[in-house]
């Protein structure tokens, strides 16, 4: 196996702990920010254990910001490591299990933040199109015997320890063993999980938890189609009052009253 991180120190203790566990691993400190990191690391794992059996997406930043505030740079920074770098190793690492012949598995990694989380306008919409990448890869690749999944992750790791307050204040979080989390990657990436695939599972502390596909919901039909004047009249009374909930904490939907403009 070989494992990459950008700070190779860190890779190297992940490696430590698979040998002491008996296993054999190699270090990386390739950026999967960028083509050539991606391609030099996936090329490395073949020259090193001979083919490529799968891929975990596991990389990450954030650059926290609400939407009115944010730069081009923070939003850029945060889809070029999480989408392209996704993008990238994965294509790298299918393009070889295709000519291999032998299938395969990738895991990516997203995140409940993808269904709407305050401040995380870039980190969201990254772990938005890795969801749906997701999906795509899974109908794509299945001819191939390549399955596609992704984790959504909880754990008190470095990049929870970058949460801040409004007033730019670190933000004390119960502990989650990122540990916990390991253990479906490995089924998946495994023989016995070669029949799931296209799935988004919650892992983390005690639970296991497979999120649900996005799906249209309530539907209000019209022969003929709908025109600006049914929608006016029939809008409210047909689909209206069943408005979703949205964002990460899932409140009943709060705006039945309008969304206000505040007073100047
Ligand atoms: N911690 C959580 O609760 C949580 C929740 C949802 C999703 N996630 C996701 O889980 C994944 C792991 O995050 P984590 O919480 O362990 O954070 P972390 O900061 O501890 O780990 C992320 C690692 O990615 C490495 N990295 C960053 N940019 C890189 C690059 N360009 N090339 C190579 N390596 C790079 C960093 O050096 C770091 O070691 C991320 O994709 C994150 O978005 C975490």
């Amino acid at each position: 196996m070989v494992v990459n991180d950008v700070d190779i120190a860190e890779a190297q203790k992940v490696v430590d702990e698979i040998e002491e566990a008996g296993g054999s691993a190699r270090a990386s400190g390739h950026d999967i920010g960028t083509r050539v990191g991606c391609e030099e690391l996936i090329e490395g794992c073949a020259v090193e254990f001979g083919r490529v059996d799968g891929v975990v997406n596991n990389a990450g930043i954030v650059r926290d910001r609400t939407f009115l505030k944010m730069s081009d740079e923070e939003f850029d920074d945060v889809y070029r490591i999480h989408v392209k770098g996704t993008f990238w190793c994965s294509q790298e690492a299918a393009r070889r299990m295709v000519e291999q012949g032998t299938g395969g598995s990738i895991v990516n990694t997203t995140s409940g933040a993808h269904m709407g989380n305050f401040g995380q306008t870039n980190y969201a919409g990254a772990k938005g199109a890795i969801a749906s990448m997701t999906y795509t890869w899974a109908m794509e690749l299945a001819r191939y015997g390549i399955r596609v999944n992704s984790i959504a992750p909880q754990a008190t790791t470095r990049m929870t320890g970058a949460i801040r307050d409004k007033e730019g204040k670190t933000v004390e979080v119960p502990f989650i063993d990122p540990n916990l989390n390991a253990p479906v990657v490995a089924y998946l990436m495994s023989d016995e999980g070669n029949y799931v695939t296209g799935q988004i599972i919650g892992t983390g502390g005690d639970r296991l938890v497979i999120m649900d596909q996005p799906a249209y919901g309530a539907t209000a039909l019209r022969e003929g189609g709908w025109s600006v004047d049914s929608v006016r009249k029939y809008f409210k009374q047909s689909l209206g009052n069943r408005l979703e909930s949205f964002g990460l904490r899932k409140a009943p939907y709060p705006h039945y009253d309008g969304v206000g403009v505040p007073n100047r």
